[in-house]
């Protein structure tokens, strides 16, 4: 299929869960993937089962709280590939409390990893997507983004913030030719979500919520999102918001 050949892409959090997937379909689109993650291990396994599939990976050791993490990621995808066209900002973390029994720890460590690494990778990325002529940033936000949902305080208010930020970034960007986007997915089946999702039927039921669809997604589906936004086919699609939540917040 081709729908991203020769692309450059750095995607974060891409170890396991959501950003194992959306790196095995850039490659699998012909991307040239940078998988970038804590866990040196799951991060460097993922790659490893791309080039055995014939697809381009490369693992990073990247921290998105690390300011000489990124300089260095940025730093060696430059020597590597000597462009980045796609910088999909998706790792995060969840933490289940109401904001009103959220300690300052917590409430920093969310915000350090699901904002402040969202603006770290963006002010890393966009001189090298200068220099090759544009691109597209693609920022993983939530439902939660855009509604509220119980013992999720810091988490809410995270990914309400990434997706005003993609907005702003979406007006300061436009004239480099570098589109921004949030994706804002519902209930998905991975690391993040198992204990929801595989423990007690009520449990189950009470995070799916009003899901039209009557069931969770699994990280291929949003993965498809990812790579119409990183392709030339979403040309003229900037600083919008688009849900893959089968029909939660229509609800
Ligand atoms: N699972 C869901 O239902 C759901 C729904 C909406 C949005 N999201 C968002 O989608 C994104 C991916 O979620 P997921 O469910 O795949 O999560 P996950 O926990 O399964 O995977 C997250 C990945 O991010 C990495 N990561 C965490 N902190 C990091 C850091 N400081 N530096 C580098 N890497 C780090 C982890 O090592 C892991 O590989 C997150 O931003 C999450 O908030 C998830």
């Amino acid at each position: 299929m081709d729908r991203v050949k020769g692309k450059v892409a750095l995607v974060t959090g891409g170890a396991m869960g959501m950003g194992q997937a959306h790196s095995e379909l850039l490659a699998a689109e012909g991307a040239h993937v940078f998988i970038c993650d804590r866990e040196i291990e799951k991060g460097e396994a993922v790659a490893q089962s791309i080039a055995a599939a014939n697809g381009r990976a490369e693992f990073i050791r990247l921290d998105v709280t690390s300011e000489s993490d990124w300089d260095a990621a940025i730093a060696r995808i430059k020597q590597k590939a000597g462009r980045l066209d796609v910088l999909i900002n998706n790792a995060g973390i969840l933490v289940l409390k109401p904001a009103h029994e959220t300690t300052t720890e917590e409430w920093d460590r969310v915000f350090n990893v699901n904002v402040r690494g969202v603006y770290f990778g963006t002010r890393a990325a966009v001189p090298l997507m200068k220099e090759s002529g544009g691109g597209s940033i693609i920022n993983i936000s939530s439902i939660y983004g855009m509604v509220g949902a119980p013992s999720a305080g810091a988490y809410i208010a995270s990914k309400g913030a990434v997706r005003l930020l993609t907005k702003s970034c979406a007006v300061d960007l436009a004239p480099f030719n570098i589109r921004v986007n949030s994706i804002h997915p519902g209930v998905i089946d991975t690391p993040m979500t198992k204990n929801l999702l595989h423990s007690d039927e009520a449990t189950r039921s009470a995070i799916l919520g009003p899901t039209l669809l009557g069931r969770p997604c699994q990280p291929k589906e949003v993965s498809q999102a990812v790579l119409f936004l990183a392709s030339n086919e979403s040309s003229f699609v900037h600083g919008t918001e688009l849900l893959v939540d089968g029909g939660y917040v229509a609800n």
